[in-house]
């Protein structure tokens, strides 16, 4: 491997010697607390006060639906499992280089103050704040810019500050949950969502809201689009310009459609020095607002809302979530600034070189294995980025996988018992029926891990043909069966 790349993570590829309850069900690791968590509560033999035994009646009804969430460690951090699944894309904290970066950055200011000191617009304002804003922006080539606790703050405060009564917007049907609740909260007239990178359907919803708006017709009044630039459940990439050329053709100039790109996935991974969509498209002039988060692949946490001195001056006065907080501290704003540090150097772009070439292995490997027709055309491996992607300059790092509902928690295990953790997305976190397992590429990532994951996809694949062609006797996977099994032994009614 060539000098300057991220350290790779170490692989474990599938054993049949390891028992199951010391690996996947360790106790109190990752799977197990997920399992039991699933179990209804029952009624504690003293009764509750009413504020606990509806919280508790409301978690029931998330324990019984199997989407009840449960704060745990995931199994790469707790075993030498590979992570498919982490925010830290381009591996700079997997490698150290943040860490490095980071303690550089501090030293440069050995008199540094822990703590803000109060909120942005009294005592929360500094100038090592001010400059960092600043450079970031203009590393996105935007004219200014407000860092904030997180992207999901940042989503909020720009959907609850910006649209002014009367404007409409518009949203890409999959934007994340962020943007609905900003969205939510906002005073705009109406809120309509358009099908997933859809231009056609795109145009059709802007056309439809011209017609009948005469405030957006006359130009007095905005339409305000959201989209993301790569979106976090689908891994897919936002059709950006066509977008807005659709715009500025539908608005015949008047220029009232403008554009909010929630970047949280694009930063750091596409445009020159990892700058994001917007700068790849060189579109930095025409993009009203756009989001960055710090929490995957600069490593850090934390946004950044770039935009006009006059949008950054509405977020301050309108945007109550940052009005009312305390501002960001030295060392949150230091971890942010080693991360760009970093993204610009030759090891940044290493790591994007890295994705690219990691991600072509997985669908070279997948796509050409003896089975991929077979389990596709059966509908058992349902890869929909498979589709095209010789011919996609960039591919994302983001792949999902899903195949029919009732197995997606079979393929779940199965791949961590092949010590590979990747993220198994239930309903309410995607459309209900399309739960799925998404697997996040990193630039640590090794070619044996990914052909090795690529591999497992198919292991579990051939045993689900067997036991739909009925060459099989068992009834679930092998994995999942063993998983049942312990779950009968614990007392847990539940199964997979
Ligand atoms: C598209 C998108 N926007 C915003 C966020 C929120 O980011 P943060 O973790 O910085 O709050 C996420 C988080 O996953 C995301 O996927």
């Amino acid at each position: 491997m060539a000098t300057n790349c991220p350290s790779e993570t170490t692989a474990i590829l599938p054993t049949d010697t390891q028992s199951i309850e010391s690996t996947i069900l360790a106790p109190a690791g990752f799977l197990a607390t997920r399992l039991k968590n699933w179990q209804p509560r029952s009624q504690p033999t003293k009764p509750l006060p009413a504020f606990y035994r509806n919280i508790e009646e409301s978690l029931n009804q998330r324990r019984n639906s199997r989407s009840i969430c449960t704060i745990v460690q995931n199994y790469w951090q707790t075993s030498n499992a590979v992570d498919f699944c982490s925010g830290d894309i381009l591996s700079l904290n997997a490698g150290g280089a943040l860490r490095a970066a980071f303690l550089d950055e501090l030293s440069q200011f050995p008199d540094f103050t822990v703590g803000s000191g109060g909120v942005r617009l009294m005592d929360g304002n500094y100038t090592y704040l001010e400059r960092v804003e600043h450079d970031i922006a203009a590393f996105h080539g935007a004219e200014d810019g407000i860092i904030v606790g997180s992207a999901y703050e940042a989503n909020v405060a720009v959907w609850t500050a910006l649209p002014r009564p009367g404007d409409v917007i518009v949203y890409d049907k999959l934007v994340h949950a962020s943007t609905h609740e900003g969205m939510r909260r906002s005073r705009a007239l109406q809120r309509i969502s358009f099908e997933h990178n859809n231009i056609d359907h795109f145009r059709d919803t802007l056309v439809k809201i011209i017609e009948t708006n005469a405030a957006i017709n006359a130009g007095n009044s905005s339409i305000l689009v959201a989209v993301e630039s790569i979106y976090s459940m689908d891994g897919d990439v936002c059709p950006l310009k066509q977008f807005m050329e659709v715009a500025k053709d539908v608005t015949e100039g008047k220029g009232n459609v403008q554009f909010i790109v929630d970047e949280a996935h694009g930063v750091g991974v596409l445009g020159p020095n990892g700058s994001g969509l917007v700068c790849q498209l060189k579109l930095e002039k025409e993009v009203a607002v756009v989001v960055h988060s710090f929490g995957k692949a600069v490593g850090a946490a934390g946004a950044i809302i770039l935009g006009s001195p006059s949008i950054k001056s509405a977020l301050v006065n309108f945007g109550r979530s940052i009005l009312f907080t305390t501002s960001p501290s030295f060392p949150f704003v230091a971890a942010i600034k080693a991360g760009y540090n970093l993204l610009g150097t030759v090891q940044g772009q290493t790591a994007r070189d890295h994705i690219q070439m990691k991600a072509r292995l997985f669908f070279n490997t997948l796509t050409s294995h003896n089975l991929w027709e077979t389990c596709h055309a059966k509908g058992i491996l349902h890869v929909p980025l498979a589709q095209g992607w010789e011919d996609r300059a960039f591919l994302t790092h983001i792949i999902t996988v899903s195949t029919r509902e009732k197995y997606i928690l079979w393929l779940f295990v199965h791949l961590m018992a092949a010590s590979f953790s990747v993220f198994s997305v239930p309903y309410p976190i995607v459309p209900l029926g399309q739960d799925r397992v998404r697997i996040i590429i990193h630039a640590g990532n090794t070619d044996e891990q990914i052909v090795g994951l690529v591999n497992a996809l198919f292991t579990w694949a051939e045993e689900i043909i067997e036991i739909e062609q009925g060459t099989s006797s068992a009834e679930v996977s092998s994995v999942a069966s063993k998983v049942n099994e312990w779950m009968r032994k614990e007392g847990l009614t539940a199964r997979l």
